[in-house]
C-alpha cells in the first residue's frame, strides 16, 4: 500500500469522538422489569447539566474503528522487533492463557486475603522463583515497571543508610546506563555522578576507584547494568561491588537485560544487593505499547526490613498479608501490584524450568552473536568486544558518505517488513543502532533482516532521496516527530487546535 505521501491521497481516521450520531447505539437491552430510578433524585447536585459528549455510535462502527487502529500498528506478533535494550520476544500464547483464567483475572483487588489463598500462593511462590533466579534473599512484586524497580531498589537503599544514621549521597552510574538510572536517583534525592565507561565499552575498576575516592565518605552506591547496554558483560563486576562496599555503599543492579543470563550467572553471588527484574521484557509479558508492566526488586537479607509493604509471605500452610513492617519504605503501588504480569511470568517460568530458563539465554547471545557476525560486514560495530544479548552498530560512514542519517536507514526498514532497532542509544556510541534479535527469532528471519540492511546501504549510495522519504508502504508517510514532540496533541478537542 502506498504511503499517504506517496499516493497523494489523504488517509484520515477520525477519532471516535467525531464518529457516529445523536442517538445511535452499540448496545439493546431488554425493557426493565423493575421500577425505573428517578436519576435527578438520587443524584440531586451531583447531575450534569449537560451530557457528557461521549461518542454515539454502532458496534461495527466502534470495532471497526479500533481494529484498522492496531492493523497500523507493528507488533510482535506480526513480526521481528529488534529494538535493543528492549527484549521484544515472541510471548508465548500459553502464558496469555493463563493469566486469562477467570479464577485470576476476575479476583477482586479487595479480596480477603482468606479467599484468595491462589492468587497469593502464586505471588510468594513467584517471589521465591525469581529470588532463586538472581540469588538474592527476597523480592517484592509491587514495582510496575523496571524504573519504578530502580526507584523502590534506591527508597530501600536509603533507609538502610538512613537506619544506621547515615546520609550519603552519592550515586555512581557509568555513561553508558539507561536514562532512567540518573533519573531514579534524582527523584530519590541522590546525587547521580556520572563516569565514563571505558574504551572497550565496559567499566574500569580504575575509574570508578578514582570517582569513589574523591567523594570521600559521601558513597550511597553504585548503579550498574549487567550485562551493559552495549551488550557486554562487565568483567569487572565482583571487584566494583568490592570497591563500592568497602566504602559502605550498596550496590544496585539494573537487571533489565537478565535475558541474557538467565541461568548463566547470578547478580546476587556477585555481591549485587538490590536489582530490578523487567517480567515485561525477560519474562514475557507483551510490552511496547505503554501498557501494564512490572519491575519487580530483589534484594539481600541485610534490605529485607526496608522492602515495600505490605508483605506476602508463608505462615505454616497458609498465605498471609503481612502490614506489621515498621521499617518498610511503605507502598509503592496499588495492592500488590500488576497481577496479571505475575500470572504469565509464573507460567513462564514453570513452563521452561531451570533448562529451559539456560537455553533462554544461550540462545538469545546466540542469536545476537550470530546477527553481529553477519551484520558487522556492512555496518561498522559501535565498540569491538564480544557482546551477550545485543549488538550496537554504527552508520556515521554511512552518513558521511551518503548523507543518510540513522533515522532515515530506520525508517527504511520499515518498508522492509522490520520494526528499527533502538537508535541513537547509547548515547555512547555517535549514529548507533542497537539491535536486539532475541532468543525467539529464526535464522531466516535474521537473514532476511540482514539482507534488509544491506539492500538500503545499497539504496543509500544509488538513490539516496528515496531512503530520506521512508517509509513509503505504511499507512501513513514520515511523521513530524520534532513536531510531535513539542506540540502534542493528547486530548481530543472539538476545533483542531490552530498551529
Ligand atoms: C537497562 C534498562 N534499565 C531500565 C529500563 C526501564 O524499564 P521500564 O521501561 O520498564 O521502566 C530499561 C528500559 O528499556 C532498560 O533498558
Amino acid at each position: 500500500m502506498p504511503s499517504e505521501a506517496a499516493s497523494g491521497i489523504a488517509f484520515r481516521e477520525p477519532p471516535i469522538f467525531e464518529r457516529g450520531a445523536v442517538g445511535r447505539r452499540g448496545h439493546s437491552t431488554s425493557a426493565l422489569d423493575v421500577p425505573e430510578v428517578d436519576v435527578a433524585a438520587a443524584l440531586g447536585g451531583l447531575l450534569r447539566e449537560q451530557a457528557a459528549g461521549f461518542p454515539e455510535v454502532s458496534e461495527p462502527e466502534v470495532f471497526r474503528h479500533y481494529v484498522r487502529l492496531s492493523q497500523w500498528n507493528y507488533c510482535i506478533d506480526s513480526q521481528f522487533y529488534p529494538l535493543g535494550s528492549c527484549t521484544m520476544k515472541y510471548n508465548p500464547k500459553v502464558n496469555e492463557w493463563a493469566a486469562r483464567l477467570p479464577g485470576f483475572a476476575a479476583l477482586h483487588p479487595l479480596t480477603p486475603p482468606h479467599l484468595a489463598q491462589g492468587a497469593l500462593e502464586l505471588i510468594v511462590r513467584l517471589q521465591e522463583l525469581l529470588a532463586e533466579i538472581v540469588g538474592m534473599d527476597g523480592v517484592s512484586l509491587q514495582p510496575a515497571a523496571g524504573a519504578q524497580g530502580e526507584l523502590t531498589g534506591l527508597m530501600m537503599i536509603r533507609a538502610y543508610h538512613g537506619a544506621q544514621g547515615r546520609s550519603p549521597r552519592k550515586v555512581f552510574i557509568p555513561d553508558s546506563a539507561h536514562g532512567t538510572n540518573p533519573a531514579s536517583c534524582a527523584l530519590n534525592g541522590f546525587e547521580a555522578v556520572a563516569f565514563p565507561a571505558g574504551p572497550r565499552g565496559v567499566v574500569e575498576l580504575e575509574t570508578l576507584a578514582r570517582a569513589v575516592q574523591a567523594a570521600g565518605d559521601d558513597v550511597a552506591g553504585l548503579m550498574l547494568t549487567n550485562p551493559n547496554t552495549l551488550g557486554l558483560f562487565e568483567p569487572a563486576i565482583a571487584d566494583l561491588v568490592q570497591l563500592i562496599h568497602d566504602k559502605g555503599g550498596l550496590v544496585y543492579g539494573d537487571g533489565a537485560n537478565m535475558n541474557a543470563v538467565l541461568g548463566q550467572a547470578r547478580p546476587g553471588d556477585v555481591g549485587v544487593d538490590v536489582m530490578q527484574f523487567n517480567l515485561h521484557k525477560t519474562f514475557t509479558t507483551p510490552h511496547g505499547g505503554g501498557g501494564p508492566g512490572s519491575g519487580p526488586v530483589a534484594f539481600k537479607q541485610r534490605l529485607a526490613a526496608f522492602q515495600p509493604g505490605p508483605v506476602l509471605r508463608r505462615e505454616g500452610e497458609a498465605f498471609v498479608v503481612d502490614t506489621a513492617r515498621p521499617q518498610s519504605i511503605g507502598r509503592v503501588r496499588s495492592f500488590h501490584g500488576n497481577f496479571g504480569m505475575m500470572v504469565r511470568a509464573y507460567s513462564y517460568i514453570r513452563e521452561l524450568g531451570p533448562e529451559g530458563l539456560r537455553a533462554v539465554s544461550e540462545l538469545a547471545v546466540l542469536n545476537a552473536n550470530y546477527l553481529k557476525r553477519k551484520l558487522e560486514q556492512i555496518l561498522p560495530l559501535g565498540v569491538e568486544a564480544e557482546v551477550l544479548h545485543e549488538a550496537v552498530f554504527t552508520d556515521r560512514e554511512l552518513e558521511q558518505s551518503t548523507g543518510i542519517k540513522t533515522l532515515d536507514l530506520a525508517k527504511r526498514l520499515i518498508d522492509y517488513g522490520f520494526h528499527p532497532p533502538t537508535v541513537y542509544f547509547p548515547l555512547v556510541v555517535r549514529g548507533a543502532l542497537m539491535v536486539e534479535p532475541t532468543e525467539t527469532e529464526t535464522k531466516q528471519t535474521l537473514d532476511a533482516f540482514v539482507d534488509a540492511i544491506a539492500a538500503i546501504k545499497a539504496e543509500a549510495e544509488a538513490d539516496p532521496a528515496l531512503v530520506k522519504g521512508a517509509p513509503h508502504l505504511t499507512r501513513l508517510g514520515r511523521l513530524d516527530e520534532a513536531r510531535a514532540a513539542r506540540k502534542p496533541r493528547l486530548r481530543w478537542t472539538p476545533e483542531p487546535a490552530s498551529d
